[in-house]
C-alpha cells in the first residue's frame, strides 16, 4: 500500500498554536489513492480519523486517538479562460498563501484581500475564510470531495456548500466529506475591493491611480503583520472567537449604552459586533495567564507564549466568554476546532 504511518507523532510543529500533543498514528497523503488507502486502513482497525490541513484553525486538547491524516496533495492548474475570467483548480494540500501568490503571478485577480491567511486550500471552504472585506465564497466555483458516507466522489457547487460567515456544510456535517480539490473563478482584470476602511486608507496613501492587485496584496500583508502574531514566533490560531451576530434589537440596546461600539449591519437584518472590541472593553487585551494570553495588538487572538497545553488555552477562553457574557449579554462562539483529549 505504501503508506508511511508514524506512531505517537508529535503534532507540535503541525499546528500553528504550537501545542505539543501526540497523534496516536499519523499519515501524510498526497493523492486520492493514498487517501482512500488511509481511510480503508482506519476502517479495518476501527480507528477514528482526524483530518489535518495546515493546522491553523485548531486547538489540541489532548492526544489524538486513531489515525490523523495530513492532506499533502499538491498541484494547481487553469481549467478555462474566458474574456474576463478564469477557472482555476488546485489540490487540497496546497498552501493557501502560496496559491494566492501563484494567481497574482498569472495576472488573476480576486484573492489579494485574502493574502497571508495561514492554512491549506482544502481547509479554506470549511470555515469560508474571509478577511478585509472578501470571503472565499465570493470567488468559489465548486469543489470535489470524497463523501465518507457513500465512499463516492462528489462535486459540490457554491449553494451546496451552504456558505455563511465562518460557516459551511463542512462545519455543519463534520467528518462527512474530505475536500480533495477546489475550483475558484477569478478575474482577468483588477477589481479592487476596498470596503475595509484601513485598507482603503493604505491604498490612498500609495498615491497610485491604477488598480494593482499585487500592491493590494502587499498592503493586506502589512496590515495583517501589524495586528496578527506570526505563528512561527508566537503560537496562535488567528481569531479565536467569531464576531457575534445579534438580532437588531439586542444590538441597538447595546449601542445606546456603548455608542462607540463597532457594528456591521448584515443583509438579513442582524448586526455583527466586533468580538475583539468586546474583549478589549472587558479588560482582557494583553492579559497573560501563565503560558497563554490575549494578544496585545488584537484581543480576538489567543496566544501560546511557549509550551502551553490546550487545557490552558480553553480555561482562558472560557473565562473570557463568561466575562463578556456577564458584561454585554453576548455569547462568544469559539472559532477553531477543538481536537483530541
Ligand atoms: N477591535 C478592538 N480591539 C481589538 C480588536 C479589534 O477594539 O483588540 C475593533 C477594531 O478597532 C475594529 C473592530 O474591532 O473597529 C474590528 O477589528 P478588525 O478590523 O481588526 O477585525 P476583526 O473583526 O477583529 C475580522 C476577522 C479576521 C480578519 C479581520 C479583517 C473574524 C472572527 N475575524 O477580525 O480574521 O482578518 O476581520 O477582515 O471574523 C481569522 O479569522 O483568523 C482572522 C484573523
Amino acid at each position: 500500500m505504501g503508506l508511511a504511518v508514524v506512531s505517537q507523532a508529535d503534532l507540535g510543529l503541525l499546528n500553528t498554536f504550537g501545542i505539543s500533543e501526540h497523534a496516536e498514528r499519523l499519515v501524510a497523503v498526497e493523492s486520492d489513492g493514498q487517501l482512500r488507502d488511509a481511510l480503508a486502513l482506519a476502517r479495518q482497525h476501527d480507528w477514528p480519523v482526524t483530518l489535518l490541513g495546515g493546522g491553523s484553525n485548531m486547538v489540541l486538547a489532548g492526544p489524538v486517538p486513531g489515525l490523523t491524516v495530513a492532506m499533502r496533495s499538491r498541484g494547481r492548474r487553469v481549467l478555462e479562460r474566458s474574456a474576463d475570467s478564469v477557472l482555476i483548480e488546485a489540490e487540497a494540500g496546497e498552501n493557501w498563501h502560496q496559491l494566492v501568490g501563484w494567481t497574482l503571478d498569472h495576472g488573476f485577480h480576486g484573492l489579494e484581500n485574502l493574502s497571508l491567511i495561514p492554512g491549506t486550500l482544502g481547509a479554506a471552504p470549511v470555515q469560508n475564510i474571509g478577511a478585509y472585506g472578501v470571503e472565499l465564497c465570493e470567488v468559489f466555483d465548486s469543489l470535489e470531495a470524497l463523501d465518507r458516507g457513500s465512499g463516492q466522489l462528489c462535486r459540490l457547487d457554491r449553494s451546496a456548500c451552504r456558505f455563511a460567515y465562518r460557516d459551511s456544510l463542512f462545519k455543519q456535517q463534520p467528518g462527512r466529506f474530505v475536500i480533495l480539490r477546489v475550483r475558484l473563478r477569478l478575474g482577468t482584470c483588477p477589481q479592487p475591493r476596498l470596503d475595509y476602511a484601513p485598507l482603503a486608507a493604505a491604498w490612498q496613501a500609495t498615491g497610485l491611480r491604477r488598480p494593482d492587485s499585487r500592491v493590494i496584496s502587499e498592503l493586506v500583508c502589512r496590515i495583517r503583520r501589524s495586528k496578527l502574531p506570526d505563528p512561527v514566533q508566537l503560537g496562535n490560531a488567528g481569531s479565536f472567537f467569531k464576531n457575534p451576530l445579534l438580532p437588531a434589537g439586542q444590538a441597538r440596546a447595546l449601542l445606546l449604552r456603548w455608542p462607540a461600539m463597532p457594528h456591521y449591519p448584515q443583509a438579513d437584518g442582524s448586526i455583527k459586533l466586533a468580538a475583539g472590541w468586546l474583549i478589549e472593553q472587558a479588560g482582557w487585551k494583553g492579559h497573560c495567564q501563565g503560558r497563554v494570553g490575549v494578544h496585545r495588538e488584537q484581543a480576538l487572538v489567543l496566544v501560546n507564549y511557549g509550551g502551553a497545553r490546550g487545557a490552558e488555552v480553553m480555561t482562558l477562553a472560557r473565562a473570557i466568554q463568561q466575562d463578556v457574557a456577564e458584561k454585554f449579554g453576548v455569547e462568544l462562539e469559539m472559532e477553531p476546532q477543538l481536537i483530541g483529549g
